[in-house]
């Protein structure tokens, strides 16, 4: 069992059945009634969401006991999604495929995640939406939740240029309070991107 198997092995919902504030407010950027990848979805409070506003979802995650209660969560939700265990490293996008694709927590070594980013782009329709939330290196100082590792923590300059291409509707670096279940909890350093995929490519 991984470490993120025996995290979820615990009762409860390590970051609670709500999802992340940032997709609840920037959801209805992606097409409506689209279909959605969900990366390192973990227990699955964003895929069910997701699933609940109408979505076609799937959920990719390397843990079978979070993708296990993340099909718990939309059966009693109501909904259905699509899971698959996954490790993301190496992990090769179908080509305009996802009219969304969301990265919400999803701290992955420098290594895995510049060749993934690098592959939205081809990975979404045109006109599709990536959304990205994760701590940047600055919450070291901080400590209210995320990897205590400098190079799982993305900066913007970091993931703005693994999209080259796209357009960046949104992309800051600011500081957030996060209230997401017991895993993050008070003042944080998140980097949150929304960037689109053109409709028009010359
Ligand atoms: C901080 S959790 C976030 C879970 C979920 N996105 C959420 O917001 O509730 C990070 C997730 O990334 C997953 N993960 C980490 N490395 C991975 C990899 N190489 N391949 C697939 N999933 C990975 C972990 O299993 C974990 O579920």
């Amino acid at each position: 069992m991984n470490l993120w198997d025996q995290r979820y092995a615990h009762a409860g919902y390590f970051y609670g059945r709500d999802p992340n504030d940032f997709l609840r407010e920037h959801v209805t950027k992606i097409p409506r009634e689209g279909s959605v990848l969900c990366l390192g979805e973990g227990e699955g409070r964003n895929a069910v969401f997701l699933a609940g506003l109408g979505y076609d979802v799937e959920a990719l995650d390397q843990s079978s006991v979070g993708l296990g209660k993340a099909r718990m969560l939309a059966e009693a939700n109501s909904v259905h999604i699509r899971t698959a265990v996954t490790n993301l490293d190496g992990y090769r996008f179908e080509g305009d495929r996802w009219d969304g694709i969301v990265s919400i927590w999803c701290h992955l070594p420098a290594a895995m995640r510049g060749p993934l980013h690098r592959q939205i782009f081809a990975g979404l329709k045109p006109g599709g939406i990536f959304l990205l939330e994760a701590y940047t290196p600055d919450q070291l100082r901080h400590g209210t939740g995320g990897p205590k590792d400098r190079d799982l923590l993305p900066s913007l300059a970091e993931v703005s240029r693994d999209l080259a291409g796209m357009e960046i509707v949104i992309g800051v670096e600011r500081e957030r309070v996060v209230q997401e279940g017991a895993g993050h909890s008070g003042l944080s350093a998140v980097v949150q991107i929304a960037a689109r995929r053109p409709v028009l490519c010359r």
